[in-house]
């Protein structure tokens, strides 16, 4: 970290990585979804400086308001928080991976939000909206769900219409998270739904039904019952798999963990690439084993850890 960013004028934010439980995509078309944000996030360093962007774990070199996608997202976090960025720099620790499915650039957005509002006292509803509006610099038409699990770092229910609610969890759960290695674009995948459901009006019935999984992995949830939530993640693949955002990769991660023993796996986020979850109970160090034989980088991360 430069030395600047130790210095007594330096402000930080953090904002949680995310995993989609299931809705992704439906929620785009209003229905609702059920996300978590996860323990890993970004820590965003402002210091005064130059306008410099940096996130050595992403390889990200740029400037405030230049042509690069965090350049742009971060010139309208400066807007939307009223301060000037040119004296300012942004370092960024990241430990969610970018372009994965696990809402790095929601967590880069609030992370920075939260790390201007400590300098200009912004309120948090502040906060989130500057965040959403940054998303959409990265995703075109966001549903508004990563930046607010980015935020709570919670379980929690979003629907467009009345924004993010905390669900109670009986008991905390484990999830195993595997990463494709394929990077994707957010934005693309949700156009390329919103064509088939042009294209193919039938399409439709499925987003709604991807409605229907989430409105079920909820009863699941407030019952404590994983294992239902696992069945119901298996018929979410199906369908997400039927609109075409799953991978052959995607498809291999979830394969590799039903058969090392999870009652359940589906691909997390928009697809395409990305990262994938599994609810393996006992058995999760076997999947991530079986992930990692295969050339597959996993973790696991604990739901409902507060
Ligand atoms: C991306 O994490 C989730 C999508 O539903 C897009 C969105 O809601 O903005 C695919």
């Amino acid at each position: 970290m430069p030395a600047m960013a130790e210095g007594g004028d330096s402000s930080t934010g953090f904002g949680h990585g995310k995993v989609i439980l299931l809705g992704e995509h439906a929620v785009v078309f209003g229905q609702p979804a059920v996300a978590a944000g996860i323990r890993a996030g970004v820590r965003a360093h402002v210091s005064p400086g130059s306008g410099a962007i940096s996130a050595p774990a992403w390889g990200l070199e740029a400037q405030v308001g230049d042509d690069s996608l965090p350049g742009q997202a971060v010139r309208l976090l400066l807007d939307r928080l009223n301060t000037d960025g040119s004296s300012l720099d942004f370092w960024l620790e990241a430990e969610v991976p970018a372009r994965a499915g696990l809402g790095s650039s929601a967590a880069m957005a609030v992370a920075i939000a939260r790390a201007l509002a400590a300098r200009t006292g912004a309120s948090d509803e502040h906060v989130l909206a500057a965040a959403a509006a940054a998303e959409s610099v990265f995703h075109r038409t966001p549903s508004g769900i990563d930046a607010a699990a980015a935020s709570r770092g919670r379980l929690g229910k979003f629907d467009r219409q009345n924004g993010w609610q905390d669900l109670p969890l009986p008991r905390p759960f484990e999830l195993c998270i595997g990463l494709s290695g394929q990077s994707h674009d957010t934005g693309a995948q949700v156009a390329s739904v919103a064509a088939l459901c042009t294209s193919t009006p039938v399409a439709r019935r499925l987003i709604d039904t991807m409605g229907d999984l989430a409105r079920a992995g909820m009863e699941a949830l407030a019952q404590g019952d994983i294992a239902c939530l696992a069945r119901v993640f298996n018929m979410a693949q199906g369908l997400l798999s039927g609109v075409g955002v799953s991978t052959p990769a995607l498809d291999d991660l979830i394969h590799i963990a039903r058969a090392a023993g999870a009652l359940g796996a589906k691909l997390t986020g928009a697809g395409g690439g990305g990262a994938v979850i599994a609810i393996a109970a006992e058995h999760g160090e076997e999947v991530l084993r079986h992930w990692r034989a295969k050339g597959y980088y996993g973790f696991t991360t604990t739901i409902g850890h507060d």
